[in-house]
């Protein structure tokens, strides 16, 4: 007997958009452990596909489907990081693991763990908002990987990270990736991107064209 591994993501005849469609006709499949950049100019929809993957825009046609068992399955980057400015970083950390069910104990020495391998131990009870951008989306990526989702969508999460914190954010989420997450980023550092990318997804005006890397 043959075990069928389902895909983690499937797109089926998607269009994504607002009042008006912005990428129509995407059929994907997405994999276990894969890494996915979805690279492209900037306001043609790269942020809206992935808030449709994860379930935070309707799609206007067509079905997206996250093999994910629960709400700490997914984890989403968002390009504004989403963080809960006025409180510490590490109660925006504690916000990932949260959702994952686990117990106390075990769910403090995740974030413990998440937060020193982001470099953040002496900003532990420093209000985020006070931390420059960079800091805080070290802040935004050890609550994901505090979470170990299943399926990491990460919006220009390198951004205005100098290489050194670049490299340890990436390197991080890269672990997560070993452990057996799929990541699906969007990057506008296309070299950065192509390097890890198993798969790129470009997006054109109104259309998505897988390339081979
Ligand atoms: N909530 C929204 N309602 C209506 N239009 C939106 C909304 N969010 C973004 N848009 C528009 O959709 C287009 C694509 O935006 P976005 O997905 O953020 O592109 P990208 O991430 O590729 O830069 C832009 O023209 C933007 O103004
Ligand atoms: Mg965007």
């Amino acid at each position: 007997m043959s075990l069928v591994v389902p895909n983690l993501v499937t797109l089926k005849d998607l269009c994504v958009g607002y009042d008006t469609p912005l990428i129509s006709g995407i059929n994907l499949k997405v994999g276990k452990g894969e890494v996915i950049a979805v690279l492209g100019p900037s306001g043609l929809g790269k942020t809206t596909l992935l808030r449709t993957i994860a379930g935070l825009v309707a799609p206007i046609d067509g079905e997206v489907e996250v093999n994910v068992p629960n709400r700490g399955g997914l984890g989403y980057i968002p390009q504004r990081l989403g963080l809960v400015r006025h409180s510490s970083v590490w109660t925006n950390v504690s916000l990932g693991a949260k959702v994952t069910g686990l117990k106390h104990h075990d769910r403090e020495r995740r974030v413990a763990e998440a937060i020193e391998k982001m470099g953040l131990q002496d900003k532990i009870t420093e209000p985020v908002r006070r931390l420059s951008g960079g800091q805080q989306r070290r802040v935004a990526t050890a609550r994901t990987i505090a979470q170990r989702p299943r399926l990491i969508l990460a919006d220009e999460f390198l951004g205005e990270l100098d290489d050194e914190n670049a490299n340890q954010v990436l390197i991080a989420v890269l672990e997560l990736v070993e452990q057996g997450s799929t990541l699906i980023m969007v990057e506008h550092h296309e070299e950065r991107a192509i390097e890890i990318a198993d798969r790129v997804w470009r997006i054109t005006d109104g259309e998505l064209v897988e390339e081979s890397v």
